[in-house]
């Protein structure tokens, strides 16, 4: 069978991060043959030129649609801003071909319906970019809850914080405009929604308040734009399993770069995460005797699957874009069928029910279900 043909709509931070992917997920796990990189989009020409010569793919264009029109590709990246994630999504479905979107799904429940409809049409696989699930760690971590580790969980914590809007003279840009989402919660909060989902399944329940640091930004031209969405989220929930859980994301956190810090508490035990860290994990358990009790700090090591595919020494440590490749070789494995570690649309589509039940709980200072279908 010929080789998967890749599209990439957008060569931004995640257009890059994507490609990289495509470039190394054959090099690193070896069990995939190597995509073929066909098509790239920007939205300016020369751009798209000279990031196609970068990235290595055959043609560029200024129109994403001629990537639907390619049947040289088979899988499209859509790594552009969160407005066009369903417009593009949808088109490729619609063009019989796979997607790897990056997250959030839409900024409207009723476009990621539809995206998640388009899929089931189609027949085609379609997953979200939802990286920090593949982190060796978080596999490991999982692991250990499956076999009762900590015993029975029964609270957890996670934030996400980082700094890039903490400064009040940061210009007005995508990510304050309504268009672009709520803010926080589509920004950040799926994220750790994405953790929850993968390691507790479904958020039965919210009550959040939302927060705006700042009321304006500078603009380019000299002048001020108004802050349409919030950059501050603060959420209590209700997990299954009868689970408590905290949720809070912050995007104007000075001092904070990639924070996800969480903490998952048990019976017998805790478990503590911080991506900031993304190479160690804590385990506290009441094992043993009381005099020698406390938390020991675990490096990941080629016994954290997938860590042996990257490195085959322990403590040595991989990075953001390492869990990208990771989620390639889980989308190509959907691809082909087999059981796959991806967020799909179907999940993805049940995170974004969480914060616009989060978004509507501010709106109505009340707990809102969550809509488990
Ligand atoms: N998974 C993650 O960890 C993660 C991290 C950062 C961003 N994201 C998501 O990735 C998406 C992109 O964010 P980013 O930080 O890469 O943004 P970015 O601004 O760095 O890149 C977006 C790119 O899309 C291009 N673009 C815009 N409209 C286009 C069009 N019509 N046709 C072709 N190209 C077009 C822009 O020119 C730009 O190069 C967002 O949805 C964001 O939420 C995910």
């Amino acid at each position: 069978m010929k080789a998967l043909g890749i599209g990439l709509i957008g060569t931004g931070y995640m257009g890059k991060c994507h490609a990289l992917a495509w470039n190394n997920v054959s090099t690193v796990f070896g069990d995939v043959d190597r995509p073929r990189l066909v098509h790239l989009a920007e939205a300016n020409g020369e751009l798209a030129v000279a990031r196609a010569k970068e990235f290595g793919f055959a043609k560029a264009t200024a129109n994403w649609r001629d990537l639907l029109a390619d049947p040289e590709v088979d899988v499209i990246s859509v790594t552009t801003p969160n407005q066009f994630h369903a417009e593009m999504a949808i088109a490729a479905l619609e063009a019989g071909k796979h997607v790897w979107c990056e997250k959030p799904m839409a900024t409207d429940l009723g476009d990621a319906e539809r995206m998640l409809a388009a899929q089931r049409a189609s027949g085609k696989v379609a997953v979200m970019g939802y990286n920090y699930i593949q982190n060796p760690v978080m596999r490991h971590i999982r692991s250990l809850i499956d076999e009762g580790a900590i015993g029975t969980v029964n609270h957890v914590r996670i934030e996400m914080d980082e700094d890039f809007m903490a400064d009040p003279q940061t210009l007005f840009y995508w990510k304050s405009e309504a268009s672009s989402g709520y803010g926080a919660l589509d920004d950040f909060a799926v994220h750790p929604l994405s953790l929850l989902w993968s390691l507790f399944g479904h958020v039965e329940a919210v009550i959040a308040s939302l927060a705006k640091p700042y009321a304006d930004r500078p603009t380019k031209d000299g002048g001020r734009r108004a802050v349409e969405n919030h950059d501050i989220a603060s959420v209590l929930m209700r997990l299954s399993g009868g689970i408590s859980g905290v949720l809070m994301a912050n995007r104007s956190a000075w001092g904070r770069k990639g924070r996800i810090a969480l903490q998952i508490y048990g019976s017998t035990g805790s478990i503590l995460y911080d991506q900031e860290r993304m190479n160690e994990f804590q385990l506290y358990t009441t094992d043993g005797r009381a005099t020698e009790q406390g938390f020991s700090t675990i490096l990941t090591a080629p016994h954290h699957k997938p860590y042996d595919r990257f490195i085959p020494a322990p403590g040595h440590g991989l990075g953001f874009n390492d869990l990208k490749v990771i989620e390639c070789r889980e989308l190509m494995a959907a691809i082909a069928g087999k059981p796959s570690h991806a967020i799909d649309f179907v999940d993805g589509l049940r995170i974004e029910k969480s914060v616009h039940a989060m978004a509507r709980s501010h709106r109505e200072e009340r707990w809102v279900e969550v809509d488990a279908g």
